[in-house]
């Protein structure tokens, strides 16, 4: 979900309603405001995207207010219809609240209230704190008391923004688990799940921590903890610029987001290595030694992460020789796995907010191992709660499928690999030196990928009214084929699946008929031959059985020409970074065909970018 609140001088309505816009990728089923004019609140509430709420704000206009607060919803309790949708207000109408998160316990605070006589309207948990807060404001008149009282009470995530009626000049946010920052400007404030919301009118921000509240009025913010204590808080400038957080000319931010990816590649790399070819993390935690020591690496992640992550393995375990698990981030902790202090746990993020991944760094660390953050959102959960961090430079990705941090949580990846061989001196040969070599230069033959584009478009509008589509790779090509057929489903809403090319004869084969489109994703022909020679069989088996082919394939690879119906050439690299380069024209073919197929592309339905519940 995404919230927003002002306080200042200006339209607050105006302002939440412009912030909910940037927010609009977190959750797009309903929308909401509440303002505080006239020594009253006024709200308004629609399903559906944002659109409608804002057709309902012309034809139903609200007073003009100086404080407000919005939400943007991705429905966890109860549906997406007009009475779930935030914000939730108490019986009398005078406090107004929006969340984000589930409140786990929110059933036996319901019953509680209705003893007491409240009358619930809604199925969501986020009621019951309008009903909570309206009960202590009017012991204590204060309504940052009121939220640390209600905080206490609470068990689950939540981030939680609340105005009252008899406070008319303050907004007041807690947090625990999801995003919330503040925005400082002159004679006004801003709270808002993500930066984008204000950018436009402050750069100043502050960071909230974990069980804060902070009370937000015209002339300044104070945070406390939810014991009332005055908390330590980070204040940081915004660098995004706010053409950034826009689409830049193109349709879609999808397509500006595959535009970018040379240069988020190269700003990820930046500065990292240095002449003598050392590298660099952003914050380290842990010591060199405990580095040294460690045995066995397990990374975890969800959905796009999850396939950098299992690209990475190969990575690791070539060139470091430790062992290597990836794990999706929402089965690691229910299976007890076996860590200690030598386990060295990554959690992939692009977020840096996704709570299955939260929630496996936890237990990690719990059973005593060392957490290394790969995470794009400076100051998100993840990396404030790992040991070390190292920062992807990818900028704002709004499109919901993701495809710029992909690329450079690839690079991340390697260059913790390399990191871990460096601290532990492992002995390299040439192939290291390579593959540096060949690093500093992958953005340029991305920028390549990304010129022959054309021909992948026509590709994927020929193919829109097809049902199915399979991608078949080896080796790192096999997450490739995974992460293909994720973004084809994400946005096309086709079914698509992605096959380790050796399994298909044990299984997959069968799906094989007339004209069905199959995606290969083709090895190097150099370094390790076998490999290549393997899925060029595979290729002759599949068309013998009908498959229409789609070859991604090195430039120069002339074996695979008498069995590709269409052939995508890519520049050679070395067989591990083959990922950076193969992963372009998957993006670029699924977001053509959903676009052929009429859907939309930054907002697929049912999805959400940060997925902040487990
Ligand atoms: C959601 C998004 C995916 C993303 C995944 C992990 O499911 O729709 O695009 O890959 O979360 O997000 P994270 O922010 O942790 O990388």
């Amino acid at each position: 979900c995404g919230i927003v609140g002002y306080v200042g001088s200006q339209s607050a309505l105006e302002i939440v309603t412009a912030g909910l816009k940037r927010l609009e990728y977190r959750g797009y089923d309903s929308a909401g405001v509440a303002v505080l004019a006239d020594g009253g609140l006024a709200a308004a509430k629609k399903a559906g995207k944002l659109v409608n709420l804002e057709k309902e704000l012309k034809e139903r206009p609200l007073p003009t207010g100086s404080t407000a607060i919005g939400h943007t919803r991705w429905a966890t309790h109860g549906g997406p219809t007009d009475a779930n949708a935030h914000p939730h207000l108490d019986n009398a109408g005078r406090v107004a609240v929006v969340h984000n998160g589930i409140i786990e316990n929110f059933a036996a605070l319901r019953a509680e209230l209705e003893e007491r006589g409240h009358e619930l309207g809604s199925e969501t948990d986020t009621e019951v704190v309008a009903h909570l807060i309206a009960e202590e404001f009017s012991g204590c008149a204060d309504l940052a008391e009121a939220m640390r009282l209600v905080c206490r009470r609470l068990e689950g995530a939540f981030t939680l923004v609340a105005v009252h009626a008899d406070e008319p000049d303050v907004v007041v946010g807690a947090r625990r688990n999801s995003p919330l920052v503040v925005g400082v400007g002159e004679g006004e404030a801003f709270l808002a799940s993500d930066v984008a919301a204000f950018i436009d009118h402050t750069r100043a921000a502050i960071e909230l921590g974990q069980d804060q509240v902070v009370e937000l009025r015209r002339d300044g913010v104070s945070v406390t903890g939810f014991d009332g204590r005055p908390a330590d808080v980070r204040s940081y400038r915004v660098d995004w610029d706010a053409a950034a957080a826009e689409k830049g000319g193109y349709d879609y931010f999808m397509l500006k987001e595959i535009a970018e990816q040379p240069k988020a590649v190269a700003d990820t790399l930046l500065g990292r290595i240095d002449a003598s070819g050392s590298l660099t993390l952003d914050e380290v935690r842990i010591s060199a030694s405990a580095l040294r020591e460690v045995d066995k690496v397990v990374i975890v992640a969800c959905g796009t992460a999850f396939h950098a992550g299992l690209i990475a393995k190969y990575a690791i375990e070539h060139w470091t020789r430790i062992p290597c698990e990836v794990e999706l981030a929402s089965e690691f902790r229910y299976r007890d796995p076996i860590l200690d202090q030598q386990t060295l746990v990554i959690a992939i993020s692009q977020s840096g907010e996704t709570m299955d991944t939260l929630m496996a760094l936890r237990h990690a660390r719990e059973q005593g191992a060392r957490v290394l953050a790969i995470c794009n959102t400076n100051g998100s959960t993840i990396p404030r709660e790992s040991d070390a961090v190292l920062y992807t430079h990818a900028g704002p990705e709004v499109a919901v499928a993701s495809t710029k941090a992909f690329l450079t949580q690839l690079v991340a990846c390697y260059l913790v690999a390399l990191y871990l061989g460096q601290v532990r001196g492992t002995k390299w040969g040439d192939e290291i030196g390579a593959v540096i070599r060949e690093l500093s230069r992958i953005s340029c033959e991305v920028e390549r990928v990304l010129e022959t584009m054309e021909p992948v478009r026509e590709l994927a509008r020929s193919l829109a009214s097809k049902n199915t589509v399979l991608f078949l790779g080896r080796h790192v090509g096999y997450p490739v084929a995974l992460e293909g057929a994720l973004k084809l489903k994400e946005l096309a809403y086709m079914h698509a699946e992605g096959f380790a090319a050796g399994e298909l004869k044990h299984g997959p084969i069968a799906l094989i008929e007339d004209d069905l489109p199959v995606v290969v994703v083709v090895p190097s022909p150099r370094g390790r031959s076998v490999l290549h020679d393997k899925i060029v069989s595979n290729m002759q088996e599949i068309r013998a059985r009908g498959a229409r082919t789609i070859v991604i394939a090195e430039e120069g690879d002339e074996a695979v020409v008498p069995y590709a119906d269409h052939l995508i050439r890519i520049p050679a690299t070395p067989t591990l970074l083959q990922p950076l380069v193969a992963t372009v024209p998957l993006q670029v073919f699924a977001c053509e065909l959903a676009t052929a197929r009429g859907n939309e592309v930054d907002q697929p339905r049912n999805l959400a970018k940060s997925v902040t519940v487990e």
